[in-house]
């Protein structure tokens, strides 16, 4: 058996699942670029059947990407897979991804299915996806809590009827390794033609036991991990890919796995996930939260400043954190500017490069140093985020202990300036006042969640805030940088009423998808 493990990346799909998480189209696309960069050898770029807008996104992918698999996930009907194939056919590499559930519980009281039924459907959907395409992913969906049996005769009936990938999802996070592990044995050895196909896994992550269960089920055979950047998706997310990936790397002895990451870039794309979908990274994530590699205790600082092996397990720039993170300053001219933002994987436009160098200098003129992660703030709010239609020109504020903090805003609203003023219990409550009132939405829109967070140490460091509105029964996520943290904040509330504003023209997908 093959040591290779296939990194089957479902960000974009699973990952979108995230409640608030969703993305549009360029933003997916960035995305995807950057996930081919880092070497993962499938993208599941979403589910074609869901809406049109989720069709379009694997369509768009599909054609842009130049070496990866893309993959379009489908329920077991041939209306889906119609779906699915037409958006994924101009890839390089196309794979249709069909699945039904196996469990008791879903054949009882979701499908209304025999075990019968639920066999003969599955040999349908996969024929009639392998009509299309060799390369056919069939899933049983809540496998982990199905008859082991049962299981075994479906992956054999999908493989007899061409499935060249079967994937054993612990579709609720319910599994444990031991355990899990003992069932891919069982799977490997009572499935007769099982050496025909990729075994593969897609953990959720709600006992906390993904990325264990991922590695049980890689050490017991599987050969196809489904996962995500930064552990995003359903519920509590799925496996992180970057827990995954670094387990094998750093501890080989143990597991002799290889894969095709480029862990480098483990960091940046973590990073460009995070700000795309405004879901942070609790600071204290393996691999890649802002702690850890942060050394707090003085005898680790001691030891580490000694020999970083003392009490590091990886080096930092493994996964692309750069040692020396002082990139460029207020003297560093545009192809300084250009090369490394190039070294960071991003490739600017005259244009594009053009407007972040003037962000980058209004920003060197208040922060000394400017570091990766401030460009890449700058990337993102200024050319990965699709045309607004609020945009702030400026703000001001007075506050204080003596009198009424207020706030005066002038915004772009479409093509029309805007401005106004409003109070408000503090200084940022006096901003969104301000700026709902400005764009219409005060009555409409409620604020559910605010928070802040530093992109990097020092004083200077630019604040990072993010914010959660709803309108009626949709929620977005809205993110903004900037070193003052009112206009960080002004700037997030923003992109949060774009954000609504987008999945007001494009309505989030109902689906069945778990
Ligand atoms: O969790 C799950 O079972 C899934 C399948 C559709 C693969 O996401
Ligand atoms: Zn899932």
């Amino acid at each position: 058996m093959s040591n290779r493990v296939i990194i089957f990346d479902t960000t974009l799909r699973d990952g979108e699942q995230s409640p608030g998480a969703s993305m549009n189209v360029p933003e997916k696309i960035q995305i995807a670029s950057k996930l081919e960069k880092l070497g993962v050898d499938v993208i599941e770029a979403g589910f074609p059947a869901a809406s049109d807008g989720d069709f379009d996104a694997v369509s768009q992918i599909a054609e842009k990407m130049q070496r990866v698999e893309v993959a379009g996930l489908c329920r077991a009907s041939k209306e889906d897979i119609d779906r699915a194939w037409g958006a994924v056919q101009n890839a390089v590499k196309p794979r249709i991804h069909t699945f039904l559930a196996t469990s008791d519980i879903h054949l009882e009281y979701k499908l209304k299915m025999s075990r019968d039924e639920v066999v003969q459907a599955t040999v349908d959907a996969v024929k009639y996806a392998k009509s299309f395409t060799d390369n056919v992913e069939f899933s049983a969906e809540d496998g982990s809590r199905s008859d082991r049996d049962f299981l075994c005769k479906v992956f054999e009936a999908a493989i007899e009827a061409g499935a060249t990938t079967l994937n054993l999802p612990d579709t609720v996070g319910y599994a444990v390794p031991q355990e899990f592990g003992e069932l891919i044995k069982y799977v490997m050895s009572h499935t007769p033609n099982i050496n025909k196909a990729i075994l593969s896994i897609h953990c959720h992550n709600d006992l906390g036991l993904a990325t264990a269960n991922t590695i049980a089920a890689l050490t017991a055979g599987a050969r196809q991990a489904e996962t995500t950047i930064n552990g995003i998706g359903e519920r509590a997310g799925n496996t992180s890919m970057e827990e995954v990936v670094m387990a094998i790397h750093t501890r080989p002895n143990f597991f002799p796995l290889t894969t095709n990451i480029k862990t480098k870039h483990i960091y940046p794309t973590s990073r460009l996930v995070s700000m795309i979908t405004g879901i942070m990274v609790q600071p204290n994530k393996a691999i890649v939260g802002a702690n850890a590699f942060a050394h707090e205790a003085g005898i680790h600082q001691d030891g580490v400043l000694k020999n970083p092996m003392t009490y590091e397990i990886m080096k930092p720039e493994n996964i692309g954190l750069s040692a020396n993170k002082l990139v460029l300053g207020k003297h560093s001219g545009r192809h300084a500017l250009r090369s490394h933002l190039q070294e960071m994987g991003y490739e600017l436009s005259d244009d594009e490069l053009k407007l972040i160098f003037k962000k980058f200098k209004e920003l060197a003129d208040k922060k000394k140093h400017v570091v990766d992660e401030d460009l890449e703030a700058l990337v993102t709010e200024g050319i990965l985020r699709t045309p607004d239609i609020f945009s702030l020109e400026y703000l001001q504020i007075s506050s204080g202990t003596t009198i009424h903090p207020m706030a005066g805003v002038k915004m772009k609203v479409k093509d029309e300036f805007v401005e106004g003023g409003d109070f408000g219990n503090g200084p940022i409550d006096a901003v969104f006042n301000t700026i709902a009132k400005l764009a219409g939405t005060s009555e409409t829109t409620e604020l559910l969640r605010f928070s802040i967070s530093a992109i990097t140490g020092g004083s200077d460091a630019q604040g990072e805030v993010t914010v959660r509105l709803k309108e009626n029964e949709t929620i977005a996520l809205g993110k903004g940088s900037d070193p003052d943290i009112i206009t960080a904040s002004a700037k997030a509330y923003i992109n949060g009423l774009n954000r609504l504003a987008y999945l007001r023209e494009h309505p989030p997908k109902t689906s069945e998808v778990v």
